[in-house]
């Protein structure tokens, strides 16, 4: 007999309160979540969640109007199998990283390899990650892909990513070796983008969701939360008990997961995805933080990172009242490198304004992709003001090329000139049905600049803004 399922509430790195099945054994019969239909918010930077059912209000809930599952009698791994199914959001468990009696860090007492996670589910359902190709600047993120489609607001299933990658692996593995009709092709990750958040990042990822062989993933809540994942363990439940190792295989499991791009059996000609051949991904700006992390799982992807060179304007941008938070909450739940820097230079994080924590958040993801541009000699630095910004010819000449673009730019180079000038005559996050007028960008004039934000970045930006700066010599 199999146990019930006890759930757990935890709240992620996010504060989403998230709901978590274990001790009992997953099947592949998913279990619904309902979730409130949330509006996408206009930063690229909060992802929609799951809102604790107590604060669900009685009105909201009457507003909930699900609509059946159309799909609520196929069978669910089959579609993830096809492709129909995509995944969406992974939930974790305090202990899903955990170590074995005699383990250490994922190395057996006989000296094996143990890199399997436990209790990790994967939220899945149905959207087409490359729809961001036809008007990137409508689908600046996955979030926004996503929030369109009604499945993925109202049944999305929950299933455990053990099972999933097991089933997933078999199949692909036996459709590999039939070359003649592969069903299954797993793209290379071919590119990083890093940003420092509100830098003009998407304008470049934009720019290379234009492309017809790439697919770009952008801000995907699950690569996020692979990331983050030991240093939430560890800051929220204060638990050292997280494998590298084991955090590592998600991070692996993710990405494998979102580079697969099935086609289906007979339409190879007019199935544009056999023309998709690379995948790039744009990260979520707190995800600086695990750039090393992402260069040591993908050391042939090339990378960039995209800071603003005005560090005032960098900081004021992230002040904005929407889009704060996120720095703020980083006081109870730093990355490691955060850490390092507060204990490296005697910082009680508790004392600081929200200011100067936010200062110091966007200085360590300037310091971090720094280190290892310096250190590994790879990776491009962009700034935002001078080399993205009305500056079309830098991208294509340069930052296209660098990411492998080249040989697509000789065949049609007026034609990929004309795309990029249009992303950046747009605004890099505008939403569908906004009115084409309000797209248009218009200047920075709106940047406000307080005295607060003066004084905490140069106390805390201005010595890694100038040396970044003068990596452009
Ligand atoms: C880590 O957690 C696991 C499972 O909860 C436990 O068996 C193990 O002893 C813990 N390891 C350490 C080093 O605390
Ligand atoms: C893939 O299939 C081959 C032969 O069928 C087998 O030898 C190999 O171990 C499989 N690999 C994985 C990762 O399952
Ligand atoms: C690409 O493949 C997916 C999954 O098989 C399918 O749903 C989608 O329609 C395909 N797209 C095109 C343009 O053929
Ligand atoms: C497939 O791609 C071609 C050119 O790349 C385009 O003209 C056509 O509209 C696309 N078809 C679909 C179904 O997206």
């Amino acid at each position: 007999m199999r146990p019930p399922c006890h759930r757990h509430r935890f709240v992620s790195s996010l504060g989403l309160f998230i709901l978590l099945a274990s001790q009992c054994q997953t099947s592949t019969t998913a279990r619904h979540v309902p979730y409130r239909t949330l509006h996408r918010v206009s930063n690229d930077e909060e992802p929609p969640g799951l809102a604790p059912p107590s604060q669900w209000d009685s009105e909201s809930l009457i507003a909930m109007q699900f609509t059946p599952d159309p799909y609520a009698h196929r069978d669910h791994m089959s579609m993830i199998l096809s492709g129909e199914l995509v995944l969406a959001a992974i939930r974790y468990s305090p202990s899903s990283f955990a170590t074995e009696d005699g383990e250490a860090d994922g190395i057996d007492y006989y000296g094996n390899e143990n890199d399997h996670y436990t209790n990790v589910d994967g939220e899945f359902c149905i959207f087409q990650p490359s729809d961001n190709r036809k008007d990137p600047s409508s689908y600046p993120t996955i979030t926004s892909i996503m929030s369109e489609s009604e499945h993925c607001r109202e049944h999305r299933y929950t299933i455990s990513l053990t099972e999933v990658m097991q089933t997933v692996r078999a199949h692909d593995n036996a459709s590999y070796g039939d070359s003649k009709n592969p069903v299954v092709r797993h793209l290379p990750l071919s590119g990083m983008i890093f940003h420092q958040g509100y830098s003009g990042a998407s304008l470049i990822s934009n720019a290379m969701a234009t492309f017809d062989s790439n697919l770009v993933i952008s801000e995907h809540a699950a690569i996020r939360d692979a990331l983050s994942a030991c240093d939430t363990i560890r800051n929220r439940h204060l638990s050292e008990n997280c494998s590298i190792r084991k955090q590592h295989r998600l991070i692996r499991d993710v990405i494998a997961l979102l580079s697969r791009i099935p086609s289906s059996d007979n339409d190879d000609d007019d199935n544009n995805n056999s023309t998709i051949q690379r995948l790039y991904l744009k990260l979520s700006s707190a995800s600086s933080a695990y750039l090393p992390t992402m260069r040591h799982l993908y050391p042939q992807a090339k990378w960039a990172f995209v800071y603003r060179s005005t560090a005032e304007h960098a900081l004021a941008k992230t002040m904005e009242p929407s889009r704060k938070k996120a720095c703020i909450k980083s006081k109870r739940n730093p990355s490691s490198a955060l850490s390092r820097k507060s204990s490296e230079y005697n910082i009680n994080v508790e004392e600081l304004s929200n200011h100067e924590m936010c200062a110091m958040y966007l200085s360590t993801f300037v310091e971090t992709a720094m280190q290892e541009h310096e250190e590994s000699g790879t990776g491009m630095l962009l700034s935002y003001e001078i080399d993205i910004v009305e500056n079309a010819d830098f991208i294509v000449d340069v930052v296209l090329p660098y990411f492998g673009m080249q040989e697509e730019i000789d065949l049609d180079a007026q034609g990929v000139r004309d795309r990029v000038g249009s992303i950046l005559s747009m605004k890099s996050n505008s939403r569908v049905g906004v009115n084409p007028k309000d797209k248009l960008w218009t200047g920075e004039r709106d940047i406000e600049v307080t005295d607060e934000v003066i004084a905490a970045s140069r106390l805390f930006m201005k010595g890694s803004m100038e040396s970044i700066m003068r990596t452009r010599r």
